[in-house]
């Protein structure tokens, strides 16, 4: 089955959006709208598909994410006291028991969207590597074994062509898109299907842009 990605215009770049029991990664340089993405993403889920979600930010405080997508109109909180959406802050630091937690978390929720934002900052801790890149590994195979759909950002730098920072994510992932930000071209902000395991996907790069309304795809 289809999980739609909440971005308009997206779903049909995809074949009909993310497939159940995958993890999906957002790729971008800093500002290109990894986190708008993934609030739409949980937000719209809850609201047209009835599919609860759980938001980890490891990055930004929870307020943030809330407070960001206020503007949208989007009452992230209003959805957490009725217990459709949670945003739980998680210390990367604390990346070998992320699996359990989410687990539980996942469970006790019956959360059928699942969002990390971001997994740079676990590999920021460059202190263990292997062990890093173990756990990330488990946590996406938990996502897919449970048959959920998993939403993870990863950060790419400024000077940089690649799909993230330490190039490991994107072995990992079932799909890729990756957001661009070019200031001076016509088109500010562009979207590109970077890989899809699953079928068929637009090769094409794709403008799109942040309105009042969210992200959607220009045509
Ligand atoms: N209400 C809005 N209208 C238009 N653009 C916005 C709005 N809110 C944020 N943005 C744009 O989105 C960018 C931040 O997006 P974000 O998802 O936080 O980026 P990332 O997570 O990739 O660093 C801002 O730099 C700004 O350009
Ligand atoms: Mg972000």
């Amino acid at each position: 089955m289809r999980v739609s990605t909440g971005i308009p215009g997206l779903d049909r770049l995809m074949g009909g959006g993310f497939e159940e029991g995958t993890v999906n990664l957002v790729s971008g340089k800093t500002g290109t709208g990894k986190s708008i993405f993934c609030s739409q993403f949980a937000y719209d889920g809850v609201m047209k598909h009835k599919q609860k979600a759980i938001y980890i930010t490891t990055e930004e405080t929870a307020n943030n994410i809330k407070r960001q997508v206020k503007n949208f109109g989007w009452d992230i909180e209003t959805l957490e006291k009725k217990g459709w959406l949670s945003v739980i802050e998680f210390e990367p630091f604390d990346v070998s028991t992320l699996t359990t937690k989410l687990q539980e978390i996942i469970d006790k929720m019956d959360a059928k969207r699942v969002v990390i934002d971001s997994v740079s900052m676990f590999e920021l801790y460059l202190t263990n590597v292997f062990e890093i890149r173990k756990a990330l590994f488990k946590v996406i195979q938990k996502i897919r074994e449970m048959n959920r759909v998993g939403l993870v950002t990863a950060e790419v730098l400024e000077d940089s062509n690649s799909l993230s920072r330490f190039g490991v994510i994107e072995f990992m992932v079932d799909s890729i898109v990756l957001l661009q930000y070019l200031g001076l071209a016509k088109y500010k902000r562009s979207l590109m299907i970077r890989k899809m395991r699953m079928g068929d996907h637009s090769t094409n790069i794709h403008p799109f842009e942040i309105s009042k309304k969210g992200i959607s795809i220009l045509k």
